[in-house]
């Protein structure tokens, strides 16, 4: 996720730039850049927050009244000066700023390279840009240029592209990643979200997908793919810069939670080529040859990022028939483990910097592991340091609280599972098949679960007096019921207790009384009789059973209270689906609550200290 703002009127536009990716920062901040026109195209761009930037213009500040900016959340290529956008062709007649995945960039570049194209970064959004420009010299028009490249371009993208040759516009489309356009007096705006030029105008157009606006400081005409004009109705913007930058929602947790669906598209598809039977993990091989020497597979990490781990654990070892052990890291670090070349370590890092996760990678590397980081944060430590790196594309999560890259770190297990079991010939085509079909319609999926927001407050309110609540679940259901107890410990701060079902009634069910609530996951099906017996159990000493089953699997309502019901799927995938109701439970009860959802009491976002 990344933040674009483009100018063009009767104000010099590098102060309207930079004050517009100010209030975009929290849409990323690993790097920024300008380019504005006068006389020519002026580039400049810096690694690092948009404070460098700004350092870098005061001796390279362009005068201009029309420009693009960009600030960056990497995903491919990491943080660095030539990374950052806007991107230049050779002839620095074309800038483009981009937001979002180009998932056939590497067959573009192919071609590109082939046309006796360079390319100075690693990055999807310069290969982008010299599409641009291979049409260009054919057409000599940018708009026809940029409808050209686009058509060819898979994947998801949010352009603001000028010329050199023609300083009266800035063209702009999307595909998948939000873009708008800001009306003004003598003046317009592009914008990658609404904070970028609320200072400016409250009178927007909202760009649909693959609609193409030409913005002059005179006007704005907005186009479809055939050039055909589209009458656009004014969105007239009622919220304030805050309320703007959570895109209307309450709080940046919700926010982040609908923004799910999208989250795990962008994390599972480009790894997934829609008409070939292979997952492609990026640069990670993976490979049967690589896998014959390992046998043992360790799966660390911390908090929310472990709960996704102890997930993958259960996965990796019923298709795969590789030993796993899933720790936290701050034990794993200390008990001298068994490591040795033989060993697959996997660390999960939302922030790649936690320190103990840190500490799990260094002792792996150095005891001769081979290193798999799952990291959501382009170029932190973690993705510098592992031997090979896949990237969750959650985009930046800026609650406390970890939920979309929670689900995208579910992805990667689902991927690493299956390409796992794939090269050492556990699952046949057709199981792959069925696999693949059921990943590509996850988003859809949870995006119905979604809609089930309003059901879900309404139990929170209800259950918001509750003395404490216990999370159960048998296999991968027990795996997640940890992940839901501590979301209504970290925002809620009620004491949540995730325990395996079969074990409640070993001493803990001593602790149910009326007034307790229990929250049953029931979707790993084969086990379902097996946690509706210790449900029963619970439900008969006084507690109220709240459960989250599968669609169409109403046995369920005869011991529950209350049943939120999630879409069917894949046995292998239902902890991504299960998890929404508890994200929204925990959100709906801490909100009730009066907490701060956003910043919760003796939390940090990363735990960069032991
Ligand atoms: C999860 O909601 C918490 N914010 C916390 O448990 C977090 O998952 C943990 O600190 C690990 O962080 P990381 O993924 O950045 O390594």
């Amino acid at each position: 996720m990344c933040g674009i703002v483009g100018y063009i009127g009767q104000q010099e536009a590098t102060p309207i730039l930079i004050e517009g990716l100010r209030s975009l920062e929290y849409r990323g901040y690993d790097s920024a850049g300008v380019a504005v026109f006068k006389d020519g195209l002026n580039l400049v761009k810096a690694k690092g927050r948009l404070a460098n930037l700004e350092e870098k213009l005061v001796d390279n500040a362009s005068t201009g009244l029309m420009g693009i900016g960009h600030t960056r959340w990497a995903t491919h290529g990491e943080p660095s000066d030539v990374n950052s956008h806007p991107h230049m062709n050779e002839s620095n007649t074309i800038a483009l700023v981009h937001n979002g995945i180009i998932e056939n960039y590497l067959s573009l570049k192919d071609e590109l390279e082939f046309e006796g194209y360079t390319f100075l970064s690693e990055t999807d959004t310069e290969v982008g840009l010299m599409l641009v420009d291979y049409y260009y010299n054919q057409v000599g028009n940018l708009l026809d240029a940029v409808i050209m490249a686009t058509d060819r371009i898979e994947g998801s993208y949010a352009l603001a592209v000028v010329c050199k040759d023609d300083p009266t516009q800035i063209i702009a489309t999307r595909k998948d990643s939000p873009l708008i356009i800001g009306l003004g007096n003598g003046e317009n705006f592009v914008a990658s979200d609404i904070p970028a030029i609320l200072k400016y105008t409250r009178d927007i157009y909202l760009l649909e997908d693959a609609e193409i606006a030409v913005v002059t400081k005179d006007g704005v005409t907005i186009l479809n793919e055939k050039k055909e004009v589209i009458n656009r109705d004014i969105f007239k913007v009622t919220w304030d810069i805050a309320a703007a930058e959570k895109g209307g929602y309450e709080h940046f947790m919700l926010k982040e939670i609908f923004e799910q669906p999208k989250v795990i598209k962008d994390t599972l598809i480009p790894r997934l080529p829609l008409n070939q039977d292979v997952i492609e993990l990026d640069q990670i091989k993976l490979s049967k040859k690589e896998l014959a020497n390992i046998n043992k597979i360790y799966i660390i990490a911390c908090g929310t990022a472990f709960y996704s781990g102890f997930v993958g654990k259960y996965l990796i070892e019923r298709i795969s028939r590789i030993p796993v052990v899933a720790e936290t890291a701050s034990e794993f670090r200390y008990r001298e483990p068994i490591i040795d070349k033989n060993t697959l370590l996997i660390v999960v890092s939302q922030s790649g910097e936690t320190a103990d996760t840190v500490a799990a990678l260094r002792m792996g590397k150095k005891a001769g592991a081979h290193v798999i980081g799952v990291v959501n944060v382009v170029g932190s430590t973690i993705a510098r340091e592992a031997t090979e790196v896949l990237y969750t594309w959650a985009g930046p999560e800026i609650a406390v609280a970890s939920t979309k890259a929670y689900s995208a770190q579910l992805c990667a297990m689902y991927l690493i599972s299956t390409k796992i079991a794939m090269e050492l010939g556990e699952i046949t085509d057709e199981e792959f098949s069925e696999i693949k079909e059921e990943l590509y319609s996850l988003p859809s999926k949870v995006e119905s679960i979604l809609q089930q927001a309003d059901y879900i407050k309404s139990l929170a309110n209800k259950y918001i007096n509750m003395k404490n609540v216990f999370y159960i679940g048998r296999g991968m259901d027990f795996a997640v019921a940890m992940e839901g107890a501590l979301k209504i410990k970290e925002i809620a701060y009620l004491h949540a207790e995730p325990y395996a079902a079969g074990e409640l009634k070993h001493g803990p069910i001593a602790l149910i009384e009326k007034g307790s609530l229990l929250v049953g996951l029931v979707a790993q099906e084969e086990l379902f009789d097996k946690t509706v017996s210790n449900i029963k159990e619970v439900k008969s000493r006084g507690a109220s059973i709240l459960a989250i089953a599968l669609e169409g699997n109403t046995e369920i309502e005869k011991v529950a209270d209350d049943v939120i019901y999630v879409p069917s799927t894949h046995w292998m995938f239902t902890s991504v689906l299960e998890n929404i109701p508890q994200q929204l439970f925990a959100y709906y009860i801490a909100c009730g609550l009066g907490h701060d959802v956003d910043k919760p009491r003796n939390l940090a976002k990363s735990v960069t200290v032991e």
